[in-house]
């Protein structure tokens, strides 16, 4: 376990994934511009990184910090456990897609079917023995699988669940670690599809208690199309819980038009215009509904003039002069409108999201990382959820333990992008090996099992320009982090460099 000093740190060196174009505070590097190209530095990654780590052992240790962007190589149930010491209730968003257990993506493993009965690996078991310092285990229980792994009902043979409860054991200690880390406001979304999202909700209640659950959005990723048997299938689910439904605030996103936007005073202020009406209820076309501040006695009363006139004083009202002029006195009469600053004007946030998934590939293509992980979730999506949480908290730290390409650290890296914010991610990965035919940028995993086979490139083209998937999410959250210039932030380090404390 990492060691922790009493500022709560832990001494670790950092190491460059993959990329020997890259600046560690372990490490000097030549100085290639981490957005040019990517194919040739990266086929002598794997030397690099084993003379990088080399040099690394012999430099100054440097604690980890809640100030860190990580991006940590391994498996996460051991990331987790050695972020226990620096992190414990300190993540405000916990983001995760993890394998959907359909046995068809192609970048990596995305199944759980077992053959024997025991349905979890031996590096995703339960340890027999606390793993953290400070504190219990959160990973050590007691199971109550959702799932149950035998069938009684057919004298213990294989239950149609099984599969299942081998994804649940693989989630169930993650998901508890997950919530050592976050903090009481903290929320958790699970992006999961059709096949595990009815599992995924039971143990999500298990695990955060289900009044903490926020509820489900939904994911619409396609529209139109399809080759479906019975129904199109265009949506996943987002499960998202708080870890104290009391402190946790609303999901928020900006106010989208009709909202009106006007610069005053050299501020982006909201402009609502339709804040006091004439009355309730049905609006009768043609007819104006809203009551100009001239009526506000003779159709409200005293009273609610007098609060008007102190929330114009303040400033949070405003009048507009609004209509024809009056026909005898040429004067015009005016509405009431609210004025908030922009970064202030939310909205819940609306329980469908429409981001197209090939915006994902998009986003990746865009940084010139096109044609490897093939379904990447959008840049978009994930900044909308990173904000929903974090609009009035923009400091606040991320965790993605399932990174795959490193949507999550870009979608932080553009929030704080849009509202000048701070927000720090921790993204973990492990180092699983991307195969040999989409290795070089030639092939489409599309995670839904669509992967082409003119995307096999010749044995001289399969040169692997990314190794690992590790390596991937890597220099995508390094090409990213140049383009809004933060990579002065980042580190890169391996779960056991973590928890060995160097
Ligand atoms: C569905 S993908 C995540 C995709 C990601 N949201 C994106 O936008 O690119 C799931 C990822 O989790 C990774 N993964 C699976 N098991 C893991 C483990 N035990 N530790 C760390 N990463 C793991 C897989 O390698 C894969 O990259």
């Amino acid at each position: 376990m990492a060691g922790a000093d009493q500022r709560g740190t832990a001494q670790v060196r950092d190491v460059p994934l993959s990329r020997p174009g890259q600046v560690s505070s372990a490490v000097e590097a030549p100085a290639a511009s981490p957005i040019s190209g990517g194919s040739s530095t990266s086929r002598t990654a794997a030397g690099q990184v084993a003379r990088t780590v080399a040099e690394a052992r012999h430099s100054a240790p440097s604690p980890v910090t809640t100030g860190d962007d990580l991006v940590i190589e391994g498996d996460n149930l051991d990331a987790l456990r050695a972020l226990l010491p620096t992190h414990r209730g300190t993540v405000r968003v916990v983001y995760i897609d993890p394998p959907y257990n359909t046995g068809n993506a192609h970048t990596y493993r995305d199944s759980f079917r077992t053959s024997a009965s025991s349905s979890a690996s031996s590096s995703d078991a339960c340890p027999t023995e606390p793993a953290s310092a400070g504190g219990p285990d959160p990973c050590c229980g007691p199971t109550h699988a959702s799932a149950p792994s035998a069938d009684p009902a057919s004298g213990g043979a294989r239950s149609p669940y099984r599969d299942h409860a081998a994804w649940l054991d693989f989630m169930r200690p993650r998901l508890e670690l997950a919530r050592a880390l976050m903090r009481e406001d903290g929320v958790l979304f699970l992006h999961i599809d059709d096949r595990e999202q009815a599992f995924a909700q039971i143990l999500g209640h298990e695990v955060f208690g289900e009044e903490n659950s926020l509820g489900t959005l939904i994911h619409q990723r396609a529209k139109g199309g399809g080759q479906a048997k019975f129904v199109i299938r265009g949506h996943d689910y987002i499960h998202a819980w708080a870890r104290s439904l009391d402190a946790a605030g609303p999901l928020v996103t900006e106010k989208k038009p009709p909202a009106r936007y006007e610069v005053i005073d050299g501020r982006r202020m909201l402009v609502e215009d339709d804040v006091l009406r004439v009355s309730f209820g049905t609006y009768v076309r043609g007819r104006e509904r809203r009551l100009m501040y001239e009526d506000i006695e003779a159709v409200r009363g005293p009273a609610k003039l007098a609060e008007i006139d102190r929330r114009l004083a303040s400033g949070e009202l405003a009048l507009r002069p609004w209509g024809e002029p009056d026909p005898d006195t040429g004067e015009r009469r005016h509405a009431v409108v609210r004025l908030t600053p922009a970064e202030q004007a939310t909205s819940k946030l609306y329980s469908i999201l429409r981001v197209m998934g090939s915006q994902g590939r998009s986003d990746l293509e865009e940084l010139g990382l096109g044609g490897i992980f093939g379904y990447p979730k959008p840049v978009e999506l994930v900044r909308t959820l990173v904000e929903a949480v974090t609009w009035h908290d923009p400091s606040a730290v991320v965790l993605d333990f399932f990174a795959g390409s490193g949507t999550t650290a870009q979608a932080v890296m553009e929030a704080n992008a849009r509202d000048g914010g701070a927000r720090r991610f921790v993204l973990v990965q492990r180092a699983e090996p991307i195969a040999s035919r989409l290795r070089a940028g030639r092939g489409t995993d599309t995670g839904r099992g669509t992967a082409s086979a003119a995307a096999v490139p010749s044995a001289s083209e399969a040169a692997p320009a990314f190794a690992t998937i590790s390596e991937f999410c890597a220099e995508r959250v390094r090409r990213a982090a140049a383009r809004w210039e933060c990579s002065g932030s980042v580190r890169y380090l391996r779960a056991e460099d973590l928890s060995s404390g160097g």
